[in-house]
């Protein structure tokens, strides 16, 4: 019943908007029930649609997400005290750091009008067009890095509220929210766990859109990290704007030699993931018979719509914490250990993750990355650190 999800990522102009838009068509085309969001607050899936938000074919509506109104009611609020709060209870350094990459409300928006969409049981297919790049992995990662302030934050002012009575609050320095607020937060945070459930669950992948440029591709490469160091699966890889090499004058056969250089590299980069190759059109594929095309022509035999073959990137089990990190380099994994949560760094992104009971007991004896993967061994005895 779950919807397959969808997410369109990669740097800037690389034309995340039009695979989206190109996948969406081809889904709807095939008899899916087809949503497509967009994450970005400019109007560019109309504009490549080139329509109007609402049912554009049939089975096809276009989300257009407002987000606007609802941040300016709730927002705000909440990520004041947010860092009122921290700053208050005088947390450590990690956290007055983390708090700073609580994203635009915008975002938050977006992504928990997505679970509703997901849950209306009436999509057979959700496609996201996400911000490029930077943006994204924060938004991704939003659901995590909250959950890790809610879970302190929240019992902490809970207490807070129980055991100081308001006119004792000014005395304690302390700003315990009113109970709407609070409320508010809880009801965010649960909103927030489930699109983390969403988008790391079995019927959901991310597809990195790059075309064959070296700076492209070598932010391709820290993207894919990223998205697995937060536990997204990463399921194709869509090589944009690929020139043709037949009747190709000189000028453009210098670009086909290097355009499939760079595309040996995203092969070798990439492995295992299948790189789909979409032409260099001779006009802006705009328009719903366009787009339907170029998914054809981006997909050829493989099926873009069956549930991704690849694995979570995060596996568990008695003794071991695996976590597919591909591309990462050992000089820039890092592992720190913090009572209950590990905290894994992968150049500049970082994930806290909370350890499941059975690991939270046991001493780390080992940690290693090799072939894409690192590894954090277990053994009895108490936690370290
Ligand atoms: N294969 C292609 N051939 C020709 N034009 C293309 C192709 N793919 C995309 N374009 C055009 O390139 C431009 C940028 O594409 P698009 O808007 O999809 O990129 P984007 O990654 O979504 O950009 P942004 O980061 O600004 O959201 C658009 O005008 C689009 O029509
Ligand atoms: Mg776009």
């Amino acid at each position: 019943m779950s919807p397959r999800v969808l997410l369109f990522t990669g740097k800037g102009g690389v034309g995340k908007t039009t695979a989206a838009a190109a996948t969406a068509t081809l889904a709807a085309k095939r008899g899916l029930k087809t949503l497509i969001v967009s994450t970005d607050t400019a109007h560019s899936l109309a504009d490549a649609l080139g329509v109007e938000p609402g049912e554009i074919a049939p089975g096809l509506h276009l989300h257009q997400v407002d987000t606007q109104k609802t941040l300016e009611r709730h927002w705000g609020e909440l990520q004041e005290y947010a860092r009122g709060v921290l700053t208050e209870l005088g947390l450590d350094e990690i956290t007055s750091e983390e708090i700073t990459i609580l994203p635009g409300a915008e975002e938050i928006i977006a992504l928990l009008e997505l679970r509703e969409h997901a849950r209306e049981g009436r999509w057979d297919v959700i496609v996201v067009d996400c911000a490029p790049t930077a943006e994204t992995l924060r938004l991704l990662a939003l659901p995590e890095a909250l959950d890790w302030h809610m879970t302190r934050l929240m019992p902490v002012g809970r207490k807070i509220m129980k055991i100081v009575s308001p006119f004792v609050r000014s005395v304690a320095h302390v700003s315990a929210p009113g109970e709407e607020v609070m409320s508010a937060g809880e009801r965010l945070h649960r909103g927030l766990l489930e699109v983390r459930e969403l988008l790391t669950g079995e019927h959901a992948s991310v597809r990195l859109v790059l075309t064959p440029e070296s700076v492209v591709l070598a932010e391709a490469r820290r993207t894919l990290t990223s998205l697995n160091l937060y536990g997204y699966r990463v399921d194709a890889v869509i090589a944009n704007r690929v020139f043709p090499a037949e009747g190709a004058d000189q000028w453009r056969a210098q670009w086909v030699a290097a355009q499939s250089r760079l595309l040996a590299e995203a092969e070798e980069s990439f492995a295992p993931l299948p790189i789909h190759v979409v032409p260099y059109l001779p006009a802006e594929p705009v328009g719903k018979d366009a787009l339907a095309e170029m998914g054809a022509a981006m997909y050829g035999e493989a099926d873009p719509f069956a549930d991704p073959g690849v694995e979570p990137p995060l596996r568990l089990s008695a003794d071991e914490l695996a976590l597919a990190l591909p591309g990462a380099d050992r000089a820039d994994v890092d592992l720190a250990r913090k009572g209950d949560e590990l905290i894994i760094t992968a150049g500049p992104y970082r994930r806290i993750l909370a350890l499941p009971a059975a690991l939270a007991r046991r001493r780390i004896s080992g940690a290693a990355l090799r072939d894409g993967v690192l590894r954090v061994r277990f053994t009895a005895g108490g936690p370290d650190d």
